[in-house]
């Protein structure tokens, strides 16, 4: 079974998803850590991601997922990047790497490929829409701009305590305006999506609501 859950950033959909798939015994597969270790590896072998456009010719890549404790780690071309996923630079570049459509259709391979063989709960942007449209259940979560940068900076300030609300906030419009925008998988609420908005819930009410349309008793 595949369950899918969209929604621009800080709206909660990876802590929504890793607890979702934990009370359904799923695994908890995050799309958006396969682009931010594509940009990771690149970053890494010099690759001029300023330069980079939606066409641009990519080196070879080959993904690997594995999961310890029901934790998702990355690797790519056999070498793990999961420790610098959520660095800022990481967070700042993915967005440019993520709209090259050779990298995405790396991507969608292989979460087509690695999901056809498990149930799965996967987080992204463009995963209802154009990776698994026709999922079991499809969910888009939204949430208030203020409130997703309160939540993105007490994750941010863990590794560095001088980034301000307003510096966050700049960045997660910059974001939005792009993922809404870009020219291949815009983020938009999929079709038949069941759309929450998390603005004034705890992850748990979101949950329980999502296991309430799954009909499992939250
Ligand atoms: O969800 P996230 O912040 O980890 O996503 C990182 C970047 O990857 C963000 O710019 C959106 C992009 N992304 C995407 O284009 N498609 C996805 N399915 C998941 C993420």
């Amino acid at each position: 079974m595949i369950i899918t859950i969209d929604g621009p950033a800080g709206s909660g959909k990876s802590s929504v998803a890793e607890q979702l798939s934990k009370r359904l015994n799923f695994l908890h597969f995050n799309s958006g850590s396969l682009y931010r270790a594509v940009t990771a590896f690149l970053l890494e072998n010099k690759f001029d991601i300023d330069s980079m456009d939606s066409s641009s010719p990519i080196p070879k890549i080959s993904f690997q997922v594995k999961y310890e404790n029901g934790v998702q780690r990355v690797f790519v071309n056999q070498k793990e990047y999961t420790h610098k996923l959520r660095d800022n630079t990481i967070s700042v570049l993915t967005p440019k790497v993520s709209s090259n459509k050779n990298i995405r259709k790396a991507v969608d391979d292989f979460q087509k490929k690695f999901t056809s063989k498990h149930d799965c709960v996967i987080d992204g942007r463009d995963i209802g829409s154009f990776v698994f449209p026709n999922a079991d259940y499809k969910f888009y979560l939204d949430c208030d701009i203020d409130e997703r940068t309160k939540r993105r900076l007490s994750e941010e300030r863990i590794k560095n305590p001088n980034i301000t609300f307003d510096e966050i906030k700049k960045q997660i419009i910059k974001r939005d305006e792009f993922d809404k925008n870009k020219k291949i998988a815009p983020l938009v609420v999929p079709k038949n999506a069941i759309v929450i908005d998390s603005t004034a819930l705890s992850i748990d009410q979101v949950v329980n609501k999502m296991l309430q349309y799954i009909n499992v008793k939250p």
